[in-house]
């Protein structure tokens, strides 16, 4: 496509990182970040042409702001904003003391209040470009597994947040997801046993790579007449 603006949080590695390379080799500007990784940030931004970095926790109000603050003052415009950025706690689903109130909390913070935040702060120069979000949800949002019940839930938020924006925001940005299966990222890295469960069992035969999302990312940020619908990248696993 090219020349568009492409902001993706959580950009520094994994899913984010694979998208916003694949947007960047389209021709677009994208704007990468992260919380922690900031000197990875910055090596991203120097070594994309047409990019910029900006750090910041999409936990954090005023950090929301500043991500469209500085998008904006850098290229004047946003067209294609990515919620890749989440968190998780891997607990058993049966430790229900483990799941407390303070790690519902905090995955709740970035995958639903955080993505909600900085899409409204977003809203105003989407609907200026007629632009689209895409969010980046899991197959855990909608299907039985996931890390933990409250990052599980927090995707089935995500999923419905999807919609109900959609259908709100129209006709003048379109808002969809991607559910991811399992994709190998620093996230899985020492999920061995899983991505051995999905090698042998999902009809593609292997996890995801990074760059199979980033593929229908892409796509959906150009799929014109589509919009409210959530995704699924899993190599027909949940099949
Ligand atoms: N990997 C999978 O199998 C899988 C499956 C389904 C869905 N997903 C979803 O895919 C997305 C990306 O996952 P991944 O596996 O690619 O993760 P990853 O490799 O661990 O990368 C996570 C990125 O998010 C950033 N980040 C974390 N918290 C943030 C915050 N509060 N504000 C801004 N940036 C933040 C990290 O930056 P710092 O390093 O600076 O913290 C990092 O750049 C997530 O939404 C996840 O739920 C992943």
């Amino acid at each position: 496509m090219g020349e568009r603006v492409v902001l993706v949080t959580g950009s520094t590695s994994g899913i984010g990182e694979a998208t916003a390379l694949a947007f960047a080799r389209g021709g677009d500007h994208v704007v990468f970040n992260s919380v922690h990784s900031v000197e990875a940030g910055h090596e991203r931004a120097s070594s994309t042409p047409g990019s910029l970095y900006v750090q910041g926790d999409i936990s954090r109000s005023e950090d929301c702001e500043r991500i469209i603050a500085k998008t904006l003052e850098h290229f004047g415009r946003l067209d294609v904003l990515v919620n890749n950025a989440a968190t998780t706690k891997k607990i058993d689903h049966h430790d229900l003391e483990s799941a407390n109130l303070d790690v519902w909390r905090e995955i709740f913070e970035v995958n639903v209040f955080g993505t909600w935040n900085l899409s409204v702060k977003a809203m105003d120069a989407l609907r200026a470009t007629k632009g689209v979000i895409i969010n980046v949800s899991s197959v855990a949002g909608s299907h039985s597994g996931g890390s933990s019940i409250p990052y599980s839930a927090s995707k089935a938020a995500l999923n419905q947040m999807t919609a109900l924006l959609a259908k709100a925001m129209g006709p003048e940005v379109r808002v969809n997801a991607v559910a991811p299966g399992l994709i190998s990222t620093p996230w899985t890295q020492s999920w061995q046993r899983t991505h051995d469960f999905v090698s042998a069992t999902a009809p593609l035969r292997r996890s995801g790579t990074p760059e199979d999302v980033a593929e229908v990312i892409v796509a959906l940020a150009t799929a014109s007449y589509v919009t409210g619908q959530v995704l699924t990248v899993d190599g027909g696993l949940m099949l």
